[in-house]
């Protein structure tokens, strides 16, 4: 017999591609058990050539395992995810530390999903799963909880100027809105949307972990469960999506993904707390028209004045409205400081705003509560920014309790 006839002409369903797939022997093990005899492995170099004959027809999946080392490939596995894409094969990324923004390019590119390597159990079997179901089920799930859901009030802080507060008066909101709540059934939740430093997590002693990494690139598939799971609580109460452990870039969630994001968590809590990072982005307008209020919190200086004449501008060269926006002056000047309250009142004129609320220095406690991990309430009960926040705080509740009212 000839060895030509002794090699079947078996048919490839799937491909896995590595630099070297030795490293990789618990995919091996599951490829085995998913694909039997049909599957086969291929060098980084190789692929783009056999992605273009016609044995590759008949592959169904390419399971690409990438470790740290392969960021120097990322050009190459670029164009195989694409090629692979374009011909409608499912991919799978499998990855052991490969760094997020790599990771986010090559999901950029037209992978389908990733599971980290080692594979935990049934991992491969589990995703092919989810990549062969039909992609109608999210939306249906969500147009579902929409119906049930709380409709909760959602409340941005923005700083127009680094370090003008942002994170401090949005933990402290929210902490504040938990304690007003306590006694009713109410939920209050917080999201960190500085994905690159976000601070949430320090000021409330939290980690940030990979999961959140995880959730943020899978929004389109997230359901309740999903996105609860995520989700660290303070103090047993207060319910907070942190930044995720690595910086990510911000373009990696598109507006539609942070519309779902927040309206996931208005179905499930009542009151929804954004921590918005410093620069405008292509997802800002989203959040500023999911929200209810959206509060820009400046200082007495000419940076803050500045940055808010711009936003101002921008917005209206625009066309978006700012009926939400509610300007918030931090480290405000105190009552007997006569000169203070002058300039403060004219730079609101000079902006054409007002400040709907005005925030007290309250001193070096303030960064000593956030290093400690506790809101000022746990902290410094007396301090004269939490006072002002808890008024502010019971007046928003108020209002929101009338405005429930009317609406039923
Ligand atoms: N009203 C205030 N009084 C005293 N310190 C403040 C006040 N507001 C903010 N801080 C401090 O200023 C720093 C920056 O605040 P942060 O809330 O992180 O700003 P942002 O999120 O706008 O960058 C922190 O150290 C915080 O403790
Ligand atoms: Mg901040």
């Amino acid at each position: 017999m000839s060895l030509v006839c002794e090699e079947e002409p078996r048919i490839t369903r799937a491909c896995t591609i590595a630099r070297q797939i030795e490293d990789f022997d618990l995919l091996i093990e599951d490829m085995d058990l998913v694909f039997g005899e049909e599957w086969g492995n291929l060098d980084v170099s190789d692929a783009l050539t056999f992605l273009n004959t016609s044995e590759a027809q008949t592959v169904e999946l390419l399971a690409v395992a990438l470790d740290d080392e392969d960021s120097v490939n990322l050009t190459t596995i670029r164009a195989i995810i694409e090629n692979a894409s374009a011909q409608k094969i499912k991919v799978l990324l499998i990855a052991e530390a490969l760094s997020p923004i790599a990771l986010h390019q090559l999901l950029r590119a037209g992978a389908d999903d990733f599971v980290p390597y080692p594979l935990p159990e049934r991992a491969l079997q589990d995703a092919l799963n989810k990549l062969n179901k039909p992609q109608a089920t999210a939306p249906v799930m969500a147009s579902q909880t929409e119906k049930e859901g709380r409709n909760g009030a959602v409340f941005a802080v923005h700083a127009l100027a680094g370090g003008a507060g942002a994170s401090t008066f949005s933990a402290n909101l929210a902490w504040e809105l938990t304690l007003l709540t306590e006694t009713s059934n109410k939920k209050v939740c917080i999201l960190d949307f500085d994905f690159q430093s976000g601070s949430i997590s320090t000021y409330l002693d939290l980690a940030r972990t990979e999961k959140v990494y995880e959730l943020l690139c899978q929004t389109s598939e997230m359901d309740a469960p999903a996105f609860l799971e995520v989700l660290q609580t303070f103090n047993e109460k207060l319910h907070v999506l942190t930044a995720p452990s690595d910086m990510l870039p911000f373009d990696l969630l598109t507006p539609e993904e942070i519309e779902r994001l927040i309206e996931m968590a208005r179905n499930l809590f009542d009151f929804v707390i954004i921590d918005m990072p410093r620069p405008v982005l292509h997802w800002s307008e989203a959040v500023l028209n999911a929200s209810d209020l959206y509060f820009a919190l400046l200082e007495l200086d000419l940076r803050s004045a500045q940055n808010a004449l711009r936003l101002i501008r921008a917005l209206k060269a625009d066309g978006i409205g700012m009926e939400q926006y509610r300007y918030v002056l931090n480290r405000a000047p105190r009552f007997t400081d006569l000169a203070g309250k002058t300039r403060a009142k004219r730079m609101a004129e000079s902006l054409g705003v007002s400040f709907g609320l005005s925030l007290p220095d309250g001193g070096s406690q303030v960064r000593d509560s956030n290093d400690h991990g506790l809101p000022l309430a746990e902290f410094a009960p007396k301090n004269p920014l939490r006072k002002e926040i808890r008024k502010f705080t019971e007046a928003l509740y108020e209002t929101s309790q009338v405005a429930n009212l009317a609406a039923e």
